[in-house]
């Protein structure tokens, strides 16, 4: 039997921190093997709120680059950058023209960032889902392994797929409706200086997280300064404590510990114990991703030659898909 199908992505904005680490790559990493995998470089929708076009091109190198430093093996993987396919963008307009507005008014997420742009929302901002949508519809997905924030943007996609295949398929279905894959643990990173909120690229305060690429001192300053409670005896779960929560489990997932072991451990520790035992695991765990990366960087060419082959092997599967949506819908053939 082949493979099932896994696609997922990031958006090359800003660096990537130890959120997108635990939530997404790491997952895609540990479950490679058993799947036909694809892992795309999100660059169109990293500007549906304002970017910076010097930095874009690099940016998308430097997600690339992290994906391979994470470990991210092209024995089972292929890595390419979304705007080096155009069927992404042809199939997110086919969609468009078949998504109720209101299912978009109603993302969370779209919301969230649209209170931040103020009187400045992007049409490409309510939109984003749709392209989100292709991206995964391309590949007849099977699995998408995301963080948690992303559940509501897969549920779409799967009513956008049933739509298509129920008004189009005539019996047949064109489109696979994909499952979200979300782990239980480390689905939700938390903010360093908040622990009810996620940790995100967007959050104004470096302090807020852990950047994969962040040198030692900064991972210390950060931890050092991080918010804590006056509570002495450290425990997951307790709601009162998000904080307590958020910093063990980022401990455990980081040490590879089991709950019960981080849980015996840390029960009469104080902060002041436990913050250097933090600091030093998140040092050894990024360590190796940090030189792997600076090696990959330092050869321009080889991750050249990932993108260009990892190009060709995703077009060929989304043509095939965008050519079958495009003959369902009743459009001719290209002369
Ligand atoms: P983004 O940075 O928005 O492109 O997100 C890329 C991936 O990281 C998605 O799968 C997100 O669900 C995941 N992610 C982002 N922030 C967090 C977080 N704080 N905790 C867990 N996963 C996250
Ligand atoms: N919206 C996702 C995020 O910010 C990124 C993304 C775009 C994605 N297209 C995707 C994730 C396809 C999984 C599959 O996290």
């Amino acid at each position: 039997m082949s493979k099932q199908r896994i696609l997922s992505g990031v958006q090359p904005t800003g660096n990537l921190h130890l959120g997108n680490y635990i939530g997404a790559i790491r997952n895609w990493v540990e479950g490679q093997n058993q799947y036909e995998n694809y892992f795309c470089v999100v660059d169109l929708h990293a500007i549906t709120v304002p970017h910076n076009p010097a930095t874009l091109a690099a940016d998308s190198y430097t997600i690339a680059a992290l994906y391979l430093a994470c470990g991210i093996d092209l024995t089972y993987s292929t890595i390419f950058v979304q705007s080096h396919i155009s069927a992404h963008s042809e199939l997110a307009w086919l969609l468009n023209c078949i998504t109720p507005l209101n299912w978009l008014q109603d993302m969370i997420q779209f919301k969230e960032k649209a209170v931040k742009q103020g009187e400045n929302v992007g049409t490409g901002l309510l939109d984003y889902p749709v392209l989100m949508a292709a991206d995964i519809l391309l590949y007849q997905a099977d699995k998408v392994p995301v963080g948690e924030d992303q559940k509501q943007h897969l549920e779409l996609t799967r009513d956008i797929a049933v739509r298509l295949n129920h008004q189009f398929g005539n019996g047949q279905t064109i489109l696979k409706l994909p499952e979200p894959l979300i782990r239980k643990e480390g689905a939700r990173v938390m903010s360093l200086t908040d622990g009810t909120k996620k940790m995100s690229k967007s959050d104004p305060s470096e302090l807020s997280r852990i950047n994969l690429l962040d040198p030692k001192e900064a991972i210390a300053k950060k931890i050092k300064r991080c918010k804590t409670d006056p509570v002495r005896g450290l425990e997951f779960d307790n709601p009162e404590r998000p904080e307590c929560h958020n910093l063990l489990t980022l401990y455990m997932l980081l040490s590879g510990k089991s709950k019960s072991d981080v849980a015996a451990e840390c029960i009469d520790m104080g902060w002041g114990q436990f913050k250097p035992l933090l600091t030093e695991t998140v040092i050894q765990a990024l360590q190796p991703i940090q030189e792997k990366y600076d090696r990959i960087m330092a050869s321009k060419g080889y991750l050249e030659s990932v993108l260009r082959e990892g190009r060709q092997k995703a077009e060929a599967i989304a043509n095939q898909t965008l050519a079958e949506v495009k003959a369902a819908l009743g459009y001719s053939q290209p002369l």
